[in-house]
């Protein structure tokens, strides 16, 4: 009996942590925020997971488990408990613990962290959910020492349900986070990038209705303009045949629509005359979502975008996309960006150097970069890592890179400014990454057909001209963009024959640069053909950009990138010292004289 009782846990708990849909809405509703200062206990061994045997330790309350999670303390004064989180120091969430605590600078591993809360307006006939806006690299959860799920993927949010283990007072929440590399997780061993640990992003509890509205997707109709559609997905034991209410004031439009007994609906109705969101007007409308005990009021843009020929068309009409690539770093304060405050430094920055464009390189970015895109009227290229050395062949790993798209697609299929889903970054050529990419692409159109699909390929000189510079990549027929990184006179090629170089791009599709770029050390001034002075990157750019604009459709250039930023990778002294220094932009916030090189090419472009 034991035996059968016990598959039946793990049923329940597989689907517990399996199907934890993701809150849409989250961003706009009222939750209480569990950010602040939470205890942290470095476990490199991980004794607090595993027992000596390197077992998992069974969460039971026998007095040899040391789990972690369980939060224990002595009974008496003979007790044997090895760990004690409120002994312990704390740190702040969100936050890196790389940038925060100096011994955890270069570590791997992981830590644990520990919240005690009591839940503000407690109402027990809610249901209770926590929302990690995102956790690098795997996050397992306990609530009140039980396990309320584990999740994977540094740069993407997720949710779990914890009315079952909630009470009002005296909760304590303890995450496991664990971000060592490996080389079948997504990203790979290699990156050019600090491998920032940590929760890293907001931590919110949320109370809502029994029966809630979870999802929804509202957006113009793909190559319409005059019909917005989408769904509305409901949660909870009443989410069959319910009245759902959506209205857009200043559209007039006030429709009702009824769930099936599942909960979903499709919606599909006519809109006139929209003013379409753009980067000269980022319009964006007031939609309320309401059902008879739960309403969500988001701000959406509505525009069109889309391809055609070498073209890439916003709302019909042909834009080039002045870009500039970005890391997910506030250099000034250290770290991983994650706050509204981070998000208008970099794309204050970037509208400063005249760009309607950005990448924001390699993986997903924290939420409030997306909603300032949208308010701030900047078009934004987003990404999974799927980056370099990828287990081709490894499904688990296809799985977490699926993972990582759909949980992106998920919680920005509303945002106006994201036009672009890039599916990889300079990923080596083979049959199995063609395939492995593929899949990813045709995931992406699945979940939404209205956005393009890029990935950052690379380029190389023709063996007969090294003057000439093409693409072959089979992944190119497949994108709706051809998209790559050109590193000539940087990586390969003389700065002084840049301008003899052309590409020949056989393709009837939009090209993007996603990537160029030099380093220099800001305030490091010599002639311009000294390696790492500023004068050098300069003359980079000032060689390069004429050199793309006469790419036949040239439609966008993201220059690599606005500001240095961390990465093991580049050690050289006195120049790196552990910074890669292809920012236009140095770690103090100093512009270097390539920023104003791009400055005047944009404010020159047609
Ligand atoms: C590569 C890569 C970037 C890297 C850059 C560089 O193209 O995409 O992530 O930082 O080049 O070498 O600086």
């Amino acid at each position: 009996m034991k035996f059968i009782i016990s598959l039946n846990i793990l049923f329940i708990t597989i689907c517990t942590w399996a199907n934890q849909p993701l809150l849409q809405n989250n961003y706009l509703r009222n939750g209480q925020s569990l950010n602040g200062r939470w205890h942290y206990i470095v476990d490199v061994y991980e004794s607090g997971y595993f027992n000596y045997r390197m077992e998992p330790h069974d969460g039971t309350e026998n007095p040899g488990s040391s789990a972690f999670f369980l939060n224990k303390k002595p009974k008496n004064k003979t007790d044997r408990i090895e760990y004690d989180f409120d002994a312990a120091p704390t740190m702040n969430v969100p936050g890196d613990w790389n940038s925060q605590k100096e011994k955890l600078f270069y570590y791997e591993g992981t830590v644990w962290y520990k919240k005690s809360f009591n839940v503000e307006n407690y109402d027990a006939s809610k249901r209770y959910y926590v929302h990690f806006g995102a956790v690098n690299y795997r996050a397992d959860v306990y609530l009140n020492g039980k396990k309320l799920g584990a999740h994977v993927g540094g740069f993407t949010p997720f949710n779990f349900e914890m009315t079952h283990l909630l009470q009002e007072k005296d909760n304590f929440l303890i995450v496991k986070v664990d971000n060592k590399r490996a080389t079948d997780e997504v990203p790979t061993l290699s990156t050019d990038w600090w491998n920032y640990g940590g929760i890293t992003r907001d931590v919110t509890i949320y109370g809502l209705e029994a029966t809630f509205i979870e999802d929804y997707k509202i957006q113009l109709t793909k190559n319409k303009n005059d019909e917005v559609s989408g769904y509305i997905q409901l949660n909870g034991v009443d989410k069959g045949a319910q009245n759902v209410n959506i209205t857009i004031p200043e559209l007039k439009i006030n429709k009702s629509f009824l769930t099936d007994k599942n909960g979903f609906v499709s919606v599909r109705f006519p809109v006139k005359r929209v003013t379409y969101w753009s980067d000269t007007n980022p319009k964006l409308y007031e939609v309320t979502i309401a059902i008879a005990k739960d309403k969500v009021t988001d701000k959406i843009g509505f525009r069109t975008i889309e391809t055609k020929g070498k073209e890439i068309l916003l709302n019909g009409k042909k834009i080039f996309l002045k870009g500039i690539s970005i890391h997910e770093e506030n250099v000034m304060r250290g770290g991983r960006a994650w706050s509204m405050e981070d998000a208008k430094v970099l794309l204050g920055w970037a509208k400063e150097l005249g760009c309607n464009y950005v990448r924001l390189a390699h993986y997903p970015h924290n939420e409030n970069m997306i909603r300032l895109a949208d308010q701030m009227g900047i078009l934004v290229w987003e990404e999974i890592p799927v980056y370099w050395t990828i287990q081709w062949t490894n499904a688990e790993t296809y799985q977490k890179a699926e993972t990582q798209l759909t949980e992106l697609i998920q919680r920005d299929k509303n945002r106006a400014s994201s036009i672009i889903w890039s599916m990889a970054n300079e990923t080596p050529t083979s049959k199995e990454r063609l395939t492995f990419l593929t899949k990813l692409a045709t995931k992406a159109r699945a979940l939404d057909d209205t956005r393009l699909i890029s990935a950052a390929l690379e380029d190389h000189g023709k063996k007969e001209d090294q003057n000439i510079m093409i693409v072959e990549d089979e992944f190119a027929e497949v994108v709706d963009v051809l998209s790559f990184n050109q590193y000539y006179g940087w990586y390969g090629g003389e700065i002084d024959n840049i301008k003899n170089i052309r590409w020949e791009i056989d393709i009837d599709k939009p090209v993007i640069i996603s990537e160029f770029g030099a380093g220099a050390l800001q305030g490091y001034h010599a002639d311009n053909m000294t390696r790492w002075s500023e004068e050098f990157q300069e003359l980079l750019y000032e060689e390069t950009l004429p050199t793309l604009a006469k790419i036949p459709g040239i439609s966008g250039i993201t220059p690599w990138t606005l500001v240095d930023f961390r990465s093991p990778r580049r050690t050289l002294l006195p120049y790196q010292d552990g910074w890669n220094r292809k920012g236009l932009i140095s770690e103090t916030g100093n512009k270097k004289k390539a920023f104003y090189t791009l400055k005047e090419f944009y404010k020159n472009i047609e």
